[in-house]
């Protein structure tokens, strides 16, 4: 059918509407006709305008809708007439795309999608928001709008080195996005660090590279930190690192609930077993904070967006269900994060061509996705080991890009 599908807000609805490719016939217009009679017009109708199939949608009961179509194809014989021409049937499509939105309510047994704000206990809400001030932790902060490019030879490499030291090298403002998820002091076995030092000091060091990262990253620029707490060390890693950045005057753009589903952490050590003399709490998830530097607007050209409707509708939902990465062992890197997570955070948070910087790089997760997806990327890691893990990856990667290219 050649379908282009669309929701925007028009006139108090919820108007969605669907491209077709065939000429829209007689039997069509007398189908919308009579299924729009059956209908209440402030709850819902469709109309055709041109080559477009159109549903105005405020209030809706799915139930009853189902019964008022089935009547309307019964009653116009439109379900011959689709068979007949090979077509499928636009209205079906349209129900497809009402059941796939969320309404934000039930009254009278209808779901109902529009008048939210109206319904909402706060009136003057603009007015209020600026008295109190939206992000007020970010008054006067002093960032500048200029960008400056990289230093020569950084683009597309793995650097060896202390991240904190090799980011002093750059100049303020050429970064667009940061994608990092720092070493958690949990004790695991790196290869260069230790991962297991004084709270202070591990805090200490990890803030001075954020400070960096801050520096280096352009107005506008997203700054996305994948933190797990040391829940049993009662340290809560994710809010002291938000607070960080927020004293830091980053505007706390959100968090992302990533639900690793790893269900062997639910069924061992319970703390005071069936006492509430000092019970564990258990955790299946991480955290992943979210900063922008001066602005919660990122410029970029409309052609390098890649991120797709279905991608957009569902990864705005801050709970993001993802699997653990599995190749750890095959990397010999102990603590990586999965692809895809990190597919994620660019397409929503960065443009085609940026410039992605990891500066806890591993085994250049972040790197051989910015690849993939025609990110520009800089990652530092202080391991030799885990830097020539990522350049293969790497060029794994650009191998198989180049390849499916020719295909
Ligand atoms: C949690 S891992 C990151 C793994 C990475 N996200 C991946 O998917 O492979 C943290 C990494 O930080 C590195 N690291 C620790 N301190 C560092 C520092 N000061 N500068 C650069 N890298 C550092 C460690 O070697 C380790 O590889």
């Amino acid at each position: 059918m050649g379908r282009r599908r669309k929701i925007e807000e028009v006139d108090g609805f919820l108007k969605l509407t669907i491209k077709v490719k065939h000429q829209v016939s007689g039997d069509e217009k007398d189908f919308i006709q009579t299924l729009n009679h059956s209908l209440s017009p402030q709850d819902l109708k469709f109309t055709i305008e041109d080559d477009l199939f159109c549903a105005y949608l405020a209030a809706f009961d799915p139930d009853s809708f189902r019964d008022i179509l089935e009547d309307a194809r019964r009653k116009t014989g439109i379900t011959k007439v689709y068979e007949r021409e090979g077509l499928s049937d636009p209205v079906s499509s349209l129900l497809e795309e009402i059941l796939s939105i969320g309404s934000y309510g039930i009254r009278y047994g209808k779901r109902i999608y529009i008048g939210y704000a109206d319904e909402r206990k706060v009136s003057d809400r603009k007015e209020k928001e600026s008295t109190r001030g939206i992000h007020y932790y970010t008054r006067d902060h002093q960032f500048s709008h200029d960008r400056n490019p990289i230093p020569k030879g950084r683009e597309n490499t793995i650097v060896c080195g202390d991240s904190e030291d090799v980011l002093r090298s750059f100049p303020d403002n050429c970064i667009d996005l940061i994608v990092t998820s720092p070493p958690y002091n949990f004790g695991m076995e790196y290869d260069q660090t230790d991962d297991g030092v004084d709270w202070n000091a591990y805090l200490d060091k990890l803030f001075r590279v954020f400070t960096e990262g801050i520096r280096v990253l352009t107005y506008g620029g997203r700054f996305i930190v994948n933190v797990q707490p040391l829940f049993s060390d009662y340290i809560p890693l994710h809010h002291l690192i938000s607070s960080f950045f927020m004293q830091q005057k980053m505007i706390w753009k959100g968090e992302i609930l990533w639900e690793k589903n790893n269900y062997n952490c639910k069924y061992t050590s319970w703390g005071s077993w069936k006492s509430p003399s000092s019970p564990y709490l258990k955790y299946t998830w991480e955290f992943i904070e979210v900063f922008c530097k001066g602005d919660l607007k990122k410029t970029g050209r409309k052609e390098d967006i890649d991120i797709t409707d279905e991608e957009f509708k569902s990864w705005v939902v801050a709970k993001w269900s993802i699997g653990p990465e599995r190749r750890m062992k095959q990397y010999d890197h102990p603590a990586m994060f999965p692809e895809e997570l990190v597919e994620r955070c660019m397409k929503l948070f960065s443009y085609k061509g940026d410039i992605v910087l990891d500066p806890f790089s591993g085994a250049g997760t972040t790197a051989t996705v910015a690849t993939r997806l025609g990110r520009r990327y800089i990652g530092i890691d202080v391991s030799e080991e885990y830097c020539a893990t990522a350049r293969e990856r790497i060029a794994k990667e650009r191998k198989s890009g180049i390849q499916s290219n020719l295909i």
